[in-house]
């Protein structure tokens, strides 16, 4: 079955929870008849945004997904940088220990950005589908090179000092990306084994509501596995989530059983060809859905 069809069986229209059928401009649809058209890159909008909302966030700038794709998400590949492999190395680990045999599963990353945790599920467990997630067009268009393609793709990282670099795609087959938001998934309730979400929490505008939602379309007994530096864009948040311990308070009063977690992993952004970094203290949690 092809990577579409295999994510319309799992989707359902964000607005009236209608069967989405695809037709040459994208989906649609087959109740409430809204269409979700594709854009020039073949990718599925869910989440429109306008020209100005795109302006204003970084994570559509050519130059900083570049600089996140090259220094960060796929350092080890670029560079051999080390500097972040803790982090993505125990979420692999977490994932892998989850999914237990080679049997078919689905996998949802929500905030999938460039496709590093994407991909890595993808590759280590060939016989899942991976569902890769983001808000930003510009990410998923690199996520998009990366995880299907087999070219060599360029990354300009001359503004952090590196020159112009490359990345080989990893030609994988067995993943799909759409652009959606976590406050509003376009899939069916209980249809994935594990959901995973590596730093995004603390980027969206509406962390609760999108934290409900990831729960919503996991099965019971799936695994949630979150990992983030609790950098929260508002005081609102800095508040009401502050540590490890309230966020896991958070997760049980909402139909997760947490099965383990610790905070501390270092994970360290390398700014620049000097040797500038900046270091986030990160906290994981594999949590199970209750039920
Ligand atoms: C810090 S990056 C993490 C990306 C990726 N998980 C990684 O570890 O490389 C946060 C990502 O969340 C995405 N994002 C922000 N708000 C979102 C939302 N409401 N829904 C989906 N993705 C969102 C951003 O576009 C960005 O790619």
């Amino acid at each position: 079955m092809n990577s579409i069809l295999r994510f319309l069986k799992i989707a359902q229209c964000p607005n009236c929870t209608g069967e989405l059928i695809e037709y040459d401009k994208g989906v649609s649809c087959k109740f409430c008849k809204t269409d979700f058209l594709k854009n020039d890159d073949g990718i599925l909008l869910f989440s429109p945004r306008t020209t100005k909302e795109k302006e204003l966030d970084k994570y559509e700038k050519i130059e900083y997904v570049d600089k996140y794709t090259g220094l960060w998400a796929f350092g080890y590949k670029v560079f051999g940088f080390g500097q972040i492999e803790s982090l993505h190395r125990t979420v692999n680990q977490l994932v892998l220990a989850s999914a237990f045999s080679n049997k078919p599963i689905n996998i949802l990353d929500v905030g999938c950005g460039v496709g590093r945790a994407t991909s890595d599920c993808a590759k280590y467990l060939p016989n899942s589908f991976v569902l890769g997630v983001d808000l930003s067009e510009t990410k998923l268009k690199m996520a998009k090179k990366i995880i299907f393609g087999i070219d060599e793709i360029p990354l300009d990282l001359c503004s952090s000092g590196f020159g112009k670099k490359v990345l080989k795609g990893l030609c994988l087959q067995n993943a799909f990306l759409i652009q959606a938001s976590a406050e509003q998934l376009p899939l069916t309730p209980d249809t994935f084994d594990i959901v995973i979400n590596v730093n995004l929490i603390d980027r969206v505008k509406n962390p609760e509501k999108a934290i409900k939602n990831m729960i919503s379309v996991l099965k019971p007994g799936g695994v949630f596995i979150l990992s983030n530096p609790l950098n929260w864009q508002s005081a609102e948040f800095w508040n009401m989530l502050p540590t490890k311990e309230k966020l896991e308070a958070f997760f049980m009063n909402n139909g997760l059983e947490i099965e383990e977690s610790f905070d501390g992993i270092i994970y360290r952004e390398i700014l620049d060809a000097r040797g500038s970094y900046q270091d986030w203290t990160t906290i994981v949690i594999k949590a199970i859905k209750s039920g």
